[in-house]
């Protein structure tokens, strides 16, 4: 199982030390929420943060690109030293050869969804991603409540995971705290990114450590039927 604190939750005037807090937390990716208030109405940070976190951890750097051009900051990303890029797949044609682009850039290729898209958008890519990022609030924004109504795309994600022996991740992302974790867990999923609820903690160890026990407890085992 694996916890990606989300940097947008971070005390923006301290991203370095918030960078090394991440670091020394036992966490496991670093995620990057990137804004491009057009895509998102609102605006995040580019890739020179990314290039300034890289020699200050060695977690996986995970950029989500909330984005309508996404392909004018693939390269940027990649000489940044990420190892893993999200696009998302409402951008239509383009999704493919963005996947491509990622892959050839050395960097993991993930695809996100957001709520209100329907699963069958994603399926034919299955094949071709590392992670199925999982919105599970309307990007934008941290700190929004979860929406439990997306908790069927998860069992969904799982089940075709399954039927076709693929092993993309499990993602999920917004409003994740211990409780709604524990459902996305039951549900099927193995990537936590989570903003808020982990920074807002005094202890971000404490924090993490406590996200990992609850999705461990309530991962979800392999059908039988
Ligand atoms: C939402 C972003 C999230 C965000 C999650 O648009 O994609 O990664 O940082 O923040 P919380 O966990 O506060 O909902
Ligand atoms: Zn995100």
């Amino acid at each position: 199982m694996i916890i990606a604190p989300s940097l947008l939750a971070a005390d923006f005037s301290k991203f370095g030390r918030e960078i090394a807090r991440v670091d020394q937390s036992g966490a496991d990716w670093l995620h990057l929420d990137i804004m491009d208030g057009h895509f998102v109405p609102n605006i995040s940070f580019g890739p020179e943060v990314a290039r300034m976190a890289r020699p200050l951890t060695r977690k996986k750097i995970d950029i989500h690109l909330m984005c309508s051009r996404p392909e004018i900051l693939l390269e940027p990303f990649a000489k940044a030293q990420s190892d893993q890029i999200t696009v998302h797949v409402e951008l239509g044609d383009q999704v493919g050869p963005l996947l491509w682009k990622i892959r050839s850039l050395n960097n993991a290729a993930a695809l996100a969804i957001n709520p209100p898209t329907p699963m069958s958008l994603v399926e034919p890519f299955l094949g071709q991603i590392q992670s199925l990022l999982i919105m599970t609030v309307n990007p934008g924004f941290g700190g929004q409540p979860f929406i439990r109504e997306t908790l069927p795309k998860i069992e969904q994600a799982f089940r075709w995971r399954q039927e076709r022996r693929l092993n993309f991740h499990i993602a999920v992302d917004g409003g994740v705290t211990l409780e709604s974790a524990a459902e996305c867990a039951r549900c099927g999923a193995d990537v936590f990114v989570s903003g808020s609820a982990l920074f807002k903690q005094r202890s971000l160890p404490r924090a993490v450590a406590a996200m990992r026990k609850t999705v461990e407890k309530n991962k979800r085992d392999i059908d039988r039927r």
